[in-house]
């Protein structure tokens, strides 16, 4: 809930959130796994990249709407797949899906939300026709229940599959077992029976979705899933140019470099250090590369897609607006990036998002002064 203080940055949201949230659910959101390395790495690489402003341009008017995958969005910040929205909110991924129809945005609903994929379907067309709406999925051992979940997205009218290819196994999160965090009782997962629940199955998000989630997962499966449906896939985790190369053969259509938040393999790159590596890997082809993972100004969006990504995903930050104001929150967490942006592209001399390029950003060690003596010797 709303109080006297007045969030102006996610850091400001993200610490009414842990005053509202108990230690548990607020320790599920925000931890990384193992020592949090690369959860830290993730913002840290934000901070190691600069922006070099262009003087004298006319940024009277600021224009940041795009598209992905064809489809227009009023921003070129989207949802990422975030599960158990009702550990924030009563409303959970409903208020999720109406703030992002309401702002023009990409919401990527994950495998494990709590309300059903039809429920969230509805929600978002209930603000505009257009919603656009994604869903991530993580293939299960029963194939057959994965085979239900993507025919069935298809058919309730998502227009994406985001397959998470980073989580074979669920990554350690050292907060998750000194707290006992579970699932709270009274929530359900809303694309499954539920039936299989006992209070074990609760316990950390891994028992019940580590067991179900198929490890076996491989290159090979990607032609059946692609036979499940005729939505566009997006590999959701991607981290070597190889592997972008694989994807390109396999026929997907978009990557998100991405590592989970850093709540999977602790001790990789953060997502910025991969990201020109996979744009790289997908020059001249129709691939599109998106990127997740620290983002929390307008200045790290605007460095991100001088970088090449064609859009980012935010996972926490609406988690945070969600908890703060259900879907009001979301909006404003999601407005304050909007905002912040726009501000970012008329300091640094750009009006469109078509418009920043690599020129735009240099590694903060070129200014180094060691640097520029060395230089002169
Ligand atoms: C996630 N993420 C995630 N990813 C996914 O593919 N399926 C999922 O169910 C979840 N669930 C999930 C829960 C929570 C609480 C978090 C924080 C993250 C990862 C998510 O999609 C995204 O990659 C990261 O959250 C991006 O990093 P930031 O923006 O949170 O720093």
């Amino acid at each position: 809930m709303p109080n006297h203080f007045q969030p102006i940055t996610i850091d400001d949201f993200e610490a009414l959130a842990q005053k509202s949230l108990n230690a548990a659910i607020f320790g599920y959101f925000s931890s990384g796994a193992d020592s949090e390395m690369t959860l830290q790495r993730n913002r840290q690489a934000y901070d190691q990249l600069l922006i070099r402003p262009k003087i004298l341009v006319d940024v009277e008017k600021i224009d940041i709407s795009t598209t992905i995958l064809g489809q227009h969005i009023q921003t070129p910040i989207g949802f990422s797949p975030t599960a158990f929205h009702q550990m924030a909110h009563d409303d959970g991924e409903l208020a999720t899906a109406r703030a992002s129809a309401s702002l023009g945005t990409c919401y990527c609903a994950a495998t494990y939300s709590n309300y059903s994929m039809d429920d969230i379907q509805k929600a978002a067309q209930s603000i505009s026709k257009d919603a656009l709406q994604w869903f991530q999925l993580y293939v299960e051992k029963d194939r057959e229940v994965t085979a239900k979940l993507v025919r069935h997205c298809e058919k309730v009218g998502y227009k994406a599959l985001v397959v998470t290819v980073d989580r074979p196994r669920l990554g350690r999160r050292l907060i998750d077992t000194r707290t006992g965090f579970k699932l709270p009782s009274h929530l359900r997962l809303g694309n499954f029976s539920n039936e299989d629940d006992d209070d074990d199955a609760r316990t950390g998000e891994g028992a019940y979705l580590t067991g179900h989630i198929d490890a076996s997962l491989s290159w090979a499966d990607l032609a059946w899933l692609r036979s499940l449906s005729s939505l566009p896939i997006v590999l959701k985790g991607i981290f070597r140019a190889e592997d972008a190369r694989l994807a390109i053969q396999h026929g997907v259509s978009g990557l998100i470099v991405s590592n989970h938040g850093g709540r999977q393999l602790d001790g990789c790159p953060a997502t910025l250090e991969v990201l020109p590596e996979i744009v790289d890997a997908c020059k001249n082809t129709n691939v599109e590369v998106y990127i997740d993972g620290g983002i929390r100004k307008g200045t790290d969006v605007f460095k991100a897609l001088a970088l090449g990504a064609r859009a980012v995903f935010i996972g926490r930050p609406v988690l945070w607006g969600l908890a703060y104001d259900g879907e009001n929150g979301i909006k404003r967490v999601l407005n304050h990036l909007n905002y912040d942006l726009r501000l970012a592209m008329a300091l640094a001399g750009t009006t469109s998002i078509d418009s920043i390029s690599s020129d735009y950003v240099v590694p903060s060690s070129y200014y180094s002064f060691e640097n520029k003596i060395k230089s002169k010797l």
